[in-house]
């Protein structure tokens, strides 16, 4: 990674370039000589608590959840997808309509661009981890509402715990504003170092790459968050 303009055309070209590979990648597999909970639990009635949970079994409790309204009009939940191991870990909003269909983060057109920024990074989407907010499809992709949040917010909290990044990316205000408890806009949020609750644990505020299709001017901007990111990972 060096120069701005480098990233630019990396944010442009890629988008097109990376197109055949999207939809493949669901590495839930880091580990996959490890035996899962499901597996090795005694009782097949004992479920864990969410906090107690390893990836596989978490999966499967958000592909039967039905703790919010979003259940009802979801076609797949969609968990999340790339390496348990990952350094880094992107969080949007929450299904679109081809994630709904494919049970997949970032597989329509904004998907398209986070994979290029992904790459601008210097990483494949299979070194990074990539989930949203809720795991559900807001229906017309509303916002999700702040109790449909709070009520997939147990999940989120876990995956967290299991993949432990170093970074984590929020990507636009609803990713940002869970992430930091906070009410601040995207703009009061984006360029200041901030942690992940008591943690270690960076968050990087950037827009959302469909913000940034509405408003490429804004890409540059998005270049300097990516920087950051870089360097709070060669620290
Ligand atoms: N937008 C999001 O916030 N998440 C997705 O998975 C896709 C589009
Ligand atoms: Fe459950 Fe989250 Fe889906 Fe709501 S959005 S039903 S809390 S998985």
């Amino acid at each position: 990674m060096a120069t701005g303009d480098e990233f630019l055309t990396a944010m442009g070209i890629e988008v097109w370039k990376l197109r055949d590979r999207q939809g493949e990648i669901d590495l839930d597999k880091a580990e996959p000589n490890k035996p899962s909970q499901a597996e090795i639990a005694p009782e097949k009635n004992q479920v864990p608590a969410i906090e107690e949970m390893d990836a596989q079994v978490l999966k499967a409790a958000v592909a039967a959840c039905q703790r919010c309204q979003l259940s009802k009009t979801r076609t797949n939940t969609v968990f999340g997808a790339g390496s348990l191991e990952a350094d880094v870990l992107f969080i949007g909003e929450g299904p679109g309509r081809e994630e709904d269909l494919q049970g997949l983060p970032f597989v329509g057109r904004a998907g398209k661009l986070l994979t290029a920024m992904i790459t601008a990074l210097g990483f494949d989407r299979n070194q990074v981890y990539i989930t949203n907010v809720v795991k559900c499809r807001p229906p017309n992709n509303r916002d999700p509402l702040t109790d449909e949040a709070s009520a997939c917010s147990r999940y989120l909290r876990r995956q967290i715990e299991i993949i432990k990044p170093k970074v984590i990316v929020a990507l636009g205000r609803v990713s940002a504003q869970l992430l930091l408890d906070s009410e601040v806009s995207l703009g009061g949020l984006r360029g200041r170092p901030q942690k992940y609750r008591d943690t270690d644990i960076d968050v990087v505020v950037t827009y959302h790459p469909a913000y940034l299709l509405r408003k490429p001017t804004e890409k540059r901007k998005s270049w300097d968050d990516l920087w950051k990111v870089r360097l709070l990972l060669s620290q």
